[in-house]
């Protein structure tokens, strides 16, 4: 027996335990878990201030959870319905936080973890978390969508479990971010805001809102509002980008597997679909961090850069409530966010002259 924790009731054992009525699971499952979820959900009064909008906007910050983003959600889901089908090894194509989150859950479970990456393109923080978790990493020489389709023909020889978004195990686990906003606010919000990659989380949050709704546990849908970086806009532009880019490299995908859920997911929750800018991007970053102490990486403020959009072009009735999902944490992408802030540490000599004269004092 462990003194410490309490062994029953109010200690959190991960989504799969929380919310399993809506997950495909069994009494008998082996649950995977690093205790993911039950993030929090952060007032960004500062923020809405500085852009002068007049909305109370949520951050759900999925940075916290194990592996520092929201693909905790649904590994800790694909990865236990790997082992209840007694997979051996399991692979994804990912820009990073995917690859980082498959290789800590299946070290966890045993299991032969293999990641497939854009050479060149993840972020240093991300690249250290599946060398550290052990996965065997291939940088691939091409870019995200290169990659997921060489994990598509390796799923296809039937030797390996697939863990990108495309395994319906990952949709179902990510969708309980929407029931824990639900549980945070007491009701649904008006708008959710969230960036847009290979479309697997807008999907999966419009799943699990309507889910809630239909179980009686909120009481109103949000409007779905998702944003994808200028140079990897395919939903946007209606048609897939060859050679995407962009700065926030999460979102660097130029044909997302889910596409077609996502554009149902906009349709069915009048929701919108828009392109932020890099500098857009860079610009939302480093603003809500100096707001309000919220450090996300690139990708994750693509949605912030499209609030200050739609704010600017009065698209956000008065007193909206807003949810938005800062989907990684900043720390993944330390290149970034040393040039994005604008200065660099002040060399003094080790005196307190010096410091003194550096305050200004
Ligand atoms: N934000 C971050 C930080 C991401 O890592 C991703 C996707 C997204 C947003 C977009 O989510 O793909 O469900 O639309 N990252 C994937 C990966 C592609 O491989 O880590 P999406």
């Amino acid at each position: 027996m462990n003194s410490i924790q309490p062994s029953s009731g109010n200690r959190w054992r991960g989504i799969i335990h929380e919310y399993r009525q809506y997950l495909p699971v069994t009494d008998k499952t082996p649950i995977v878990s690093l205790n993911e979820g039950n993030t929090q959900l952060v007032r960004a009064d500062n923020f809405v201030e500085a852009i002068n909008g007049n909305c109370e906007l949520w951050l759900k910050y999925e940075g916290i959870n194990p592996t520092c983003s929201f693909k905790d959600r649904g590994m800790t889901m694909a990865v236990t319905k790997a082992v209840e089908r007694g997979a051996q090894v399991v692979v994804c194509a990912s820009t990073g936080n995917t690859s980082a989150s498959a290789a800590a859950y299946a070290a966890r479970a045993k299991l032969k973890c293999v990641v497939l990456l854009p050479n060149g393109k993840i972020a240093l923080g991300k690249l250290a978390q599946s060398l550290m978790y052990g996965a065997t990493t291939i940088a691939v020489e091409g870019n995200f969508d290169e990659a997921l389709r060489i994990v598509r023909e390796l799923g296809e020889t039937g030797k390996v479990e697939v863990v990108n978004s495309i395994n319906p195990a990952r949709i179902e686990g990510q969708k309980t971010a929407s029931f824990e906003i639900c549980d945070q606010l007491g009701r649904a919000p008006d708008f959710h805001f969230l960036p847009v990659g290979n479309a697997g989380n807008i999907t999966a949050y419009w799943r699990g809102y309507k889910e809630y709704h239909a179980a009686k546990k909120s009481d109103r849908l949000p409007r779905m509002f998702g944003f994808q970086a200028a140079g990897a806009a395919p939903i946007v532009d209606g048609k897939p980008v060859g050679e995407p880019n962009t700065v926030a490299t999460a979102i660097r995908i130029g044909n997302p597997a889910s596409w077609p859920q996502a554009t149902a997911a906009l349709k069915d929750s009048k929701g919108f679909i828009d392109k932020v800018t890099d500098e857009e991007i860079l610009a939302a970053y480093k603003l809500i961090a100096r707001t309000d102490g919220i450090f996300v990486e690139p990708a994750s403020a693509a949605c912030l850069a499209g609030l200050i959009k739609c704010v600017k072009a009065g698209k956000i009735p008065e007193g909206s409530v807003i949810a938005a999902t800062m989907t990684g944490h900043g720390l993944k992408d330390p290149d970034n966010a040393i040039k994005t802030a604008g200065f660099e540490p002040i060399v003094v000599e080790a005196k307190k002259e010096a410091v003194m004269k550096v305050i200004g004092l």
